[in-house]
């Protein structure tokens, strides 16, 4: 049974867990220009405390658990969570969305110990633009990560790209091509706004307009979709690969959203644009019982808004930056 249904009948069974707001790239769509006040480990939640937190909400509706950062690998030790959370009762998938850089040398082995499913943060394939974005030097790095995935055999395996118009978006057609032979998803994801991200109007490049760019190459046709998905789902005719949009900006899907966070701080934020937060951390750690954290759980779901606020107040509002969030 789903207890988790928020005022608007919204029933929530994916939780998304950020933990660590560090990361080893500075992608300008993410990082503040002026960097963010990193989080001290004390202030963190302990993989102890996630653990617990992650089964209180399984035995409420969570069958679905994503790992995000910043970048989840850079936090010591994360296989010894990823093992834990596996073997919570009723997570049917427990995935990580990651920049890959650090992901060759240990894809077998998360995936022996339960990673289900896989989603690689890549928006260039040009070392020069590369550097630009993520103003570090590592994209080798990501592609011997990606190639290591798609060896490792997940369940499930995706590049999210975001579209920038006059950055990355004459690379739509390289994404194509990188995936369609493959047992993969490209997903080409509508420029969001954070706080201190360069985001303009003008730099987003919409769901239609990239359709329309492909279509000029390939024949997409529609692949059926859950509802609580964010991205609409193509295929490619002829091709065993797959392609995807996300349009949070053109055509919002809050109506459907089955998601909430937990930033690494033990925070629980019910919606990725909306600053309301529920601090279950301080009450943790005054020993609080699984009951008071369910009711704490339930307070945080009255928060949550019925839709996101218009493109231009979300980039105005006092939300966390995306780093924080971890998307
Ligand atoms: P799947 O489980 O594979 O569907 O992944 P996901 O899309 O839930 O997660 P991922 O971390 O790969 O995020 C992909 C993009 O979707 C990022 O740009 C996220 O910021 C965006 N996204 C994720 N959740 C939400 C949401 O609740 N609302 C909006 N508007 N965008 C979201
Ligand atoms: N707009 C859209 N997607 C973003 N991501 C990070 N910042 C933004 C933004 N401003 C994506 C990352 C990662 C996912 C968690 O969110 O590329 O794949
Ligand atoms: Fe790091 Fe991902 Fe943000 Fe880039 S998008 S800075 S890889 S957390």
């Amino acid at each position: 049974m789903n207890k988790l249904i928020d005022t608007f009948g919204r029933k929530h069974n994916y939780l998304r867990i950020s933990v660590t707001d560090r990361c080893n790239l500075r992608c300008v769509y993410c990082m503040p220009h002026d960097g963010i006040e990193w989080k001290k480990k004390e202030q963190l939640l302990s993989y102890e405390e996630i653990f617990r937190i992650s089964r209180v909400f399984a035995q409420m509706g969570v069958d679905k658990i994503r790992l995000t950062g910043g970048e989840p690998m850079v936090r010591k030790n994360l296989e010894v969570l990823i093992e834990q959370l596996a073997l919570i009762d009723g997570i049917k998938t427990l995935a990580m969305t990651t920049n890959a850089t650090l992901l060759k040398p240990i894809a077998k082995h998360l995936r022996s110990i339960g990673l289900t499913a896989l989603n690689i943060s890549l928006d260039t394939f040009k070392q020069d633009r590369f550097t630009a974005i993520t103003r570090r030097d590592d994209l080798a790095n990501v592609i011997g990560g990606i190639h290591a995935a798609i060896e490792a055999d997940f369940q499930s395996l995706k590049l999210n790209m975001v579209v920038m118009s006059g950055v990355n978006d004459d690379e739509i057609l390289d994404f194509v091509e990188f995936v369609k032979d493959k047992k993969m998803n490209v997903r080409f994801i509508e420029y969001m706004p954070f706080k201190d991200n360069s985001w303009k109007l003008d730099k987003v490049v919409t769901f239609q307009e990239m359709r329309d760019r492909i279509q000029q190459k390939y024949n997409l046709y529609p692949l059926p979709t859950e509802a609580s998905a964010v991205a609409k789902d193509f295929g490619i005719e002829g091709y065993p690969g797959t392609v995807s949009f996300i349009s949070s900006m053109s055509d919002s899907f809050c109506g459907t959203c089955n998601r909430l966070r937990l930033t690494s701080d033990g925070q629980i934020k019910s919606c990725l644009f909306y600053p309301a937060e529920t601090n279950l951390r301080d009450a943790l750690r005054k020993g609080i019982t699984d009951q008071t954290l369910e009711e704490m759980i339930l307070y945080a779901l009255t928060l949550k808004p019925e839709a996101h606020p218009p493109a231009e107040e979300i980039a105005a509002a006092d939300n966390r930056a995306m780093i924080e969030i971890g998307g």
